[in-house]
């Protein structure tokens, strides 16, 4: 059985920087809503599910936060300001494109007696830069704000509070919910204190529902915003059915749906009114083309004419 939202709150803490957290979003929420600005909540990688309290195993999915990460860096090419709320070191905007030893093979290292030199490789110029310019601009201007998660009650906690921040935005909100929350969870007071051990024999782990935070976000939190869940399905002929019935049964504005396998290639937007596909060639794929920035610039015209036609 499902546990209703408000008992999820009611049986779980916040997590123990909460507060810090709820004090950065309001400031930022407050300092952009100034410019009358467009502002763009993207939640991105996946949720944790402690099997004990004092952590040492827990169940988690295969999200690394591409999605949420590069759609980040198209919504600041936008000129929209950014709140990135995601797992904690899944993918990052613009460190997205220097993981692991690849960016160290692209630096240089100097040494001549007491100084150092260390610079970029000249023919590594073309890939930094671009990138490097991107960061600055937005970093300078103070356009995103990073809150990360880790686990499945850090993230209903961080979800509501910047929702909460974000209210007074109204209808300029976008909400971009790209995480790959736990649909199961092991409720707190079931939950072992410490680390189970492997003389006890194998445990029988048993899962509940988690209450889907859509109902509320939509009805209660942030009843005005322009609201963008995504769905993920591996049966493609599951896909559209249930992008559907999530518009039907939250009654938000936009379902992106998506295939596990297919995913960095192919997506489909599901409005109530329509739904059509997006999809990269070949040639764009090898063009280094990202299907982000496609999903962007069509959320935010959905965006345009959803300003357009309520207000
Ligand atoms: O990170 P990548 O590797 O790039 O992968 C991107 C992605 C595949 C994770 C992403 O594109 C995606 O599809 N994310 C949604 C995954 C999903 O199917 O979630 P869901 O069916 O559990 O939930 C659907 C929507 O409800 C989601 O927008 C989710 O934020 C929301 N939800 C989910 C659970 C929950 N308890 N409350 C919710 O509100």
């Amino acid at each position: 059985m499902s546990s209703h939202w408000e008992d999820f709150f009611a049986s779980h803490l916040p997590p123990s920087d909460f507060e810090d957290n709820r004090t950065l979003l309001k400031e930022f929420c407050e300092r952009h809503n100034q410019d009358n600005q467009q502002i763009i909540l993207i939640t991105s990688g996946g949720t944790t599910v402690p099997l004990e309290h004092n952590t040492v195993r827990f169940v988690d999915n295969f999200s690394a936060g591409t999605r949420g990460a590069a759609s980040a860096e198209y919504f600041l090419d936008h000129d929209c300001v950014v709140i990135f709320l995601h797992r904690h070191k899944s993918l990052e905007p613009f460190t997205r494109h220097f993981t692991g030893l690849q960016f160290m093979d692209m630096l240089e290292l100097q040494e001549d007696g007491q100084n150092t030199t260390i610079t970029v490789k000249p023919d590594s110029v073309d890939v930094v830069a671009p990138i490097l310019k991107r960061y600055k601009a937005s970093h300078d201007t103070g356009k995103i704000l990073y809150v990360n998660f880790t686990t499945l009650s850090d993230y209903f906690w961080l979800l509501r509070a910047a929702c909460e921040c974000l209210a007074d935005y109204g209808a300029r909100a976008i909400l971009y919910l790209a995480a790959a929350v736990s649909d199961f969870y092991i409720p707190s007071s079931e939950m072992p204190t410490h680390k189970m051990q492997s003389e006890a024999g194998a445990p029988t782990i048993s899962l509940k529902l988690v209450p889907k935070l859509l109902a509320p976000l939509v009805n209660l939190w942030i009843p005005q915003a322009f609201v963008v869940s995504f769905k993920l399905e591996t049966d493609e002929n599951l896909l559209i059915t249930k992008c559907r019935d999530a518009l039907k049964k939250y009654k938000h504005k936009l379902v992106i749906g998506n295939i596990l396998q297919t995913r960095r290639n192919k997506v489909v937007f599901v409005s109530p009114e329509n739904s059509y596909e997006i999809s990269l060639t070949r040639e764009q794929v090898l063009n280094g083309m990202e299907i982000e920035s496609q999903i962007v610039s069509n959320v935010i015209s959905c965006h345009s004419h959803f300003l357009k036609t309520n207000y």
